[in-house]
């Protein structure tokens, strides 16, 4: 409401809705008036049936009547109480900004001291405590679902967080790391600089790496251009660098996919993962206990 431009809108609106709330009142008063001087008495609307069958035009039950009062006097006094008319912000001032922060000061109150329990313990003794896990995969339903899956099974593009094969390492420090800071992968694109036949080459190559279904041939033209443009990244066997995220080729398992054409688009367009930061979304405090609930997954 405290959005208009001008309070002529704000007063339109509350003129509106007080005529609204009046004219109700008023024309319960008038129906019912007349009604209320020949209590008792059975009045007919003259619509007659099958002879004899007439219909009544009985007056409203007094109780029935009061329930219209009873609402009328409702909405006026909740109007006093509670913004509604207008910009008139009620004379309890009640806003849902201020009800969300009293709730979550609340919740602070309550949940903190926990937290600060958990943030003091070591990372693998916390991933130990069956109740820290439940609240670390609270957080991560709540935080980290959307993108890793709320079994945390990822999906392409988004790590599985349950196995053991981990882009930036497993150690609890990494996973923290990673979660406080983000991560951002970087896998250049490939497709200019070694043109279509050089990427379905060395592409086959990295499928030859898993010992994945690939062409011998094109695989043996391949290892020389991942020697050359590749294994800066990679290592020269292809298995991989987590300092910055580079992941290893020679398991089983893919990020991106691991048909030939997951894998030459993979290295025709480069790929570029993106993990967000929660230290200032989340603070040190809850992004200890997720790193120790995504470290109980696979330990
Ligand atoms: C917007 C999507 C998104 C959200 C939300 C997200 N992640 Fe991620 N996460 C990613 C992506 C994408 C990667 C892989 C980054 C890359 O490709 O380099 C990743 C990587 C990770 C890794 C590293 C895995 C490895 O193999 O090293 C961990 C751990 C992780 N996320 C945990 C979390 C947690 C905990 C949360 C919740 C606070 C979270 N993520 C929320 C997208 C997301
Ligand atoms: C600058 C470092 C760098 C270079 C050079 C590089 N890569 Fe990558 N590569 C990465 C990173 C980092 C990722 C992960 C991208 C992400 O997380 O989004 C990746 C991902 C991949 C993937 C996807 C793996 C999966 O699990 O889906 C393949 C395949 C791949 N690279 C092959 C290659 C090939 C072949 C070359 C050489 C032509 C190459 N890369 C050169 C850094 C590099």
């Amino acid at each position: 409401m405290s959005d208009f431009v001008s309070s002529f809108w704000s007063g339109y609106v509350a003129v509106i809705t007080l005529v609204g709330i009046i004219g109700v009142a008023l024309f319960v008063w008038i129906v019912t008036a007349g009604q209320a001087a020949r209590k008792g008495k059975a009045d007919v609307t003259g619509h007659v049936w099958d002879e004899d069958l007439v219909e009544l035009n009985n007056p409203l039950p007094d109780w029935w009547r009061w329930m219209f009062y009873i609402s009328v006097a409702f909405a006026l006094g909740y109007l006093v109480l509670y913004p509604g008319l207008g910009s008139f912000k009620g004379v309890l001032g009640w806003t849902s900004h201020k009800e969300y922060r009293e709730e979550v000061a609340e919740a602070k109150k309550q949940y903190e001291p926990l937290f600060d329990k958990y943030l003091k313990q070591d990372i693998k003794a916390v991933a130990a405590d069956p109740e820290a896990r439940q609240i670390g995969q609270h957080l991560f339903l709540t935080y980290c679902s959307q993108c890793h899956g709320s079994d945390a099974g990822g999906a392409t593009g988004f790590p599985n967080l349950r196995d053991n094969d981990w882009l930036y390492g497993g150690e609890p420090e990494n996973i923290q790391t990673t979660i406080m800071n983000g991560r951002n992968g970087m896998m250049p694109p490939f497709g200019p600089a070694l043109g279509q036949d050089g990427v379905k080459a060395v592409a086959n190559y990295v499928l030859s790496l898993s010992g994945a279904r690939h062409d011998a041939a094109l695989a043996l033209k391949g290892k020389a251009i991942f020697a050359t443009n590749c294994a800066a990244c990679h290592g020269p066997t292809g298995t991989g660098n987590q300092f910055i995220g580079a992941p290893n080729l020679t398991d089983k398992i893919w990020l991106y996919g691991g048909s030939e054409k997951a894998v030459v688009e993979t290295i025709t367009k480069g790929r570029s993962g993106a993990m967000p930061a929660q230290k200032d979304n989340l603070g040190e405090a809850k992004v200890h206990l997720l790193a120790a609930y995504v470290y109980s997954l696979s330990h």
